[in-house]
């Protein structure tokens, strides 16, 4: 079962992330960090950007982008990972990879899923969940065996998106993504989840049957997955009290 960290703010969950982030890169600086974009990964990065940690040898993967933005658009993954990740945190930029960023599409998730083995896997992805319970862009009916690939956002998720863009004309219809199989293969997995909106797709990915119908509830499966989630993100969680009073109790030794 995923150990599940309920906090008052998203900011108590983004130091809580840096914590074991920055664990990680103290033991191994040449670490490999699987990278989230939009909203709910920035109080991390902002965290972690606060702390006194050199991050140059840390190796990034994102897990995903649009296809079909000009080079260099404001809103592509490669530019927000640039902007709130790799400056910020002063990740060495050739070390960071997105993926479709290198040769034709085609064949761009099949060389992503080499770099990432030839990099020795990620070991610490973290991931916001999407209102369909899309982790990654896996969309409902995603193969848990999925790998990195093209795929269709739904129209959900494009309206969802839309806020970064100036209409959801301009969101675009694909992406890349890293699979539910490839993010399963990250040696720890962190899950964070801020507001109402996320409440029931959380609890579904928690608590819920494990389905490709809701794709985040593939860490079900996954030995070490630390969940970090708002009062409201938590709301629907049957299993809540529990999870509060277990971190209340936890050893001295446990961390997120
Ligand atoms: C982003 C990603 C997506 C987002 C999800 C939540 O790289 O993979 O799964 O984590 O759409 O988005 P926000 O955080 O903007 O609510």
């Amino acid at each position: 079962m995923a150990e599940v960290v309920i906090v008052d703010s998203a900011d108590a969950a983004g130091e809580l992330a840096a914590d074991a982030i920055g664990h990680l890169v103290v033991g191994n600086p040449d670490a490999v960090l699987g990278l989230a974009t939009g909203s709910t990964p920035l109080t991390t990065w902002r965290a972690l950007a606060a702390r006194d940690l050199d991050l140059s040898r840390v190796r990034g993967f994102a897990l995903d982008e649009y296809v079909g933005l000009p080079p260099g658009h404001p809103q592509s993954y490669r530019s927000v990972i640039t902007r709130e990740v790799v400056e910020p945190l002063g990740l060495t930029p050739s070390l960071v990879r997105v993926p479709g960023d290198e040769g034709p599409i085609e064949f761009a998730g099949e060389d992503y899923e080499r770099a990432l083995v030839a990099a020795g896997g990620v070991d610490l992805q973290v991931l916001g969940i999407g209102r369909t319970g899309h982790i990654g862009f896996n969309e409902p009916g995603s193969s848990f065996a999925s790998r990195t690939r093209v795929k269709t956002l739904t129209e959900q998720t494009r309206r969802d998106n839309a806020r970064f863009f100036d209409s959801i004309d301009d969101v675009p219809m694909h992406c890349i993504t890293q699979g539910l199989g490839t993010i399963l293969r990250a040696r720890h997995l962190v899950l964070l989840a801020f507001g109402e909106a996320k409440a029931e797709a959380l609890a579904g990915a928690v608590e819920g049957p494990v389905t490709a119908s809701l794709p985040a509830s593939a860490v079900q499966l996954h030995a070490r997955v630390t969940v970090i989630v708002d009062e409201a993100a938590a709301s629907r969680l049957a299993h809540a009290d529990y999870y509060r009073y277990a971190w209340e109790h936890r050893l001295d030794w446990e961390r997120p």
